[in-house]
């Protein structure tokens, strides 16, 4: 019999795998969608989008799930019936003026959120992943336990024991690279382990670890799905590994896309890098005679602050691509944004399966818990304003 999660699993991998064909191919690289044939009044209707209409829906998930649940309404009832509730604060939070020092306003209230969401337990905790500890030190403060912080790199771990010293906060940090085992304090069963944005392969392992050391709680939100060395997926639980979805790197991007929390410029210039690209994308074809996409490997950000004819003879020289003298840069250009214009409006179909398959990646990782004997919960411990990456599993061992 399955659990609830395991139900709600259920449905999502059926939903995301019957419609895979509306999310899986990339507007970007792919010539002709699967779906456009299928759905030719919905094609219509996203390229008839003008751009203050295009902008409304890009930039706001509400509003994009209300424009497709009226075209579609038995896809989006499938992929949006469940939403996990808010976890609230389980406690208040005591913390000091210098708790905060130089933690961005945003990080800093989910620091909060992910603090106050954890009950109180008399066990130390292990922080993976913690940068310079800034949640280790709320967690101390407020858990009254010591805390390990494991972290690679050796600049902010200098810098995270200098801040905790300062405190006088009972925290060992641990210069550790933690896809190595871990060393023997963290290990033992009797720990709680926490995780704020531990990307792909670190989370998986900070969980592999709960498992194998079979610890007594867990509090993780998982983040950057995709930063893995693994080409496909690796399904932790039972019930992922039955499924029909075949997850590539790029794939598991899709997950974390479409959030505008980056900064205004940075938001620009990577709007800049595919236009350019689709340019490019143009050029190349001409210049190979083959009407394919042709992969460019990702670019140093100052290639981007020069211009396209600039990027065009970095992408060629990438590709081993000969590059006439006299090339009509401008109407490639144009080509480009012609291609542009469409393709954001196409993508916003897929940016409709962005947060049903984080959550289906979550759900992986709650899934594997329980069936290893753990009681967990799913919620979002912040608002998604505050930060995207919102889901948060915690986990305790029966
Ligand atoms: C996204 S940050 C999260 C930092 C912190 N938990 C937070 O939310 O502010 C990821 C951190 O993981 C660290 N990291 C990356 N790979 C690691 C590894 N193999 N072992 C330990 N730490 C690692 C990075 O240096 C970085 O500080």
């Amino acid at each position: 019999m399955h659990s609830a999660l395991g139900s709600v699993f259920e449905l999502l991998d059926r939903t995301l795998c019957d419609y895979q064909d509306l999310w899986l191919p990339q507007p970007f690289t792919c010539g002709e969608l699967p779906w456009c044939g299928t759905h030719g009044q919905l094609r219509a209707a996203l390229l008839a989008l003008d751009e203050r209409e295009f902008l409304q829906l890009h930039n706001c998930p509400e509003r994009r799930l209300r424009w497709f649940r009226e075209r579609e309404p038995d896809l989006c009832a499938a992929l949006y019936a469940y939403e996990p509730a808010l976890s609230g604060s389980v406690r208040a939070l005591e913390v000091d003026s210098f708790d905060n020092l130089h933690i961005p306003g945003r990080k800093w209230q989910q620091i909060l959120a992910f603090a106050g969401a954890l009950p109180h337990r008399e066990l130390p905790h292990v922080d993976w992943c913690a940068g310079k500890g800034h949640l280790s030190r709320i967690v101390q403060r407020n858990q009254r336990q010591m805390v390990h912080c494991l972290e690679w790199d050796a600049s902010l771990v200098a810098m995270g024991e200098a801040l905790a010293k300062r405190q006088g906060r009972n925290i060992t940090y641990h210069h550790h690279n933690v896809l190595q085992p871990l060393p023997a304090e963290c290990a033992e069963t009797a720990r709680v382990h926490i995780g704020l944005h531990a990307c792909g392969d670190l989370h998986q392992r900070l969980l592999h670890h709960v498992v194998r050391s079979g610890a007594t709680a867990v509090a993780l939100s998982p983040c950057c799905y995709h930063k893995t060395s693994a080409d496909l997926y690796l399904p932790l639980s039972g019930a992922a590994r039955k499924t029909r979805l075949r997850l590539t790197r790029s794939a598991l991007h899709l997950a974390v896309q479409g959030a505008a929390t980056a900064r205004r410029g940075e938001r620009q210039l990577r709007e800049r890098e595919r236009l350019w690209r689709l340019g490019f994308d143009a050029l190349q074809r001409d210049l190979r005679g083959r009407d394919d996409y042709l992969n460019v490997p990702s670019c140093k950000r100052e290639l981007l602050r020069q211009g396209f004819p600039e990027f065009c003879q970095w992408a060629a020289r990438r590709r081993q691509l000969a590059l006439p003298d006299r090339i009509p840069y401008e109407h490639y250009l144009r080509l480009g944004s012609a291609r542009h214009r469409d393709i954001v409006r196409l993508e916003l179909l897929r940016q409709l399966f962005t947060r049903p398959l984080e959550l289906w990646l979550v759900l992986d990782c709650a899934l594997y818990l329980e069936e290893q004997g753990y009681r967990v919960g799913v919620t979002q411990f912040c608002e998604r304003a505050v930060s995207p990456r919102n889901l948060l599993i915690q986990a305790e061992r029966e």
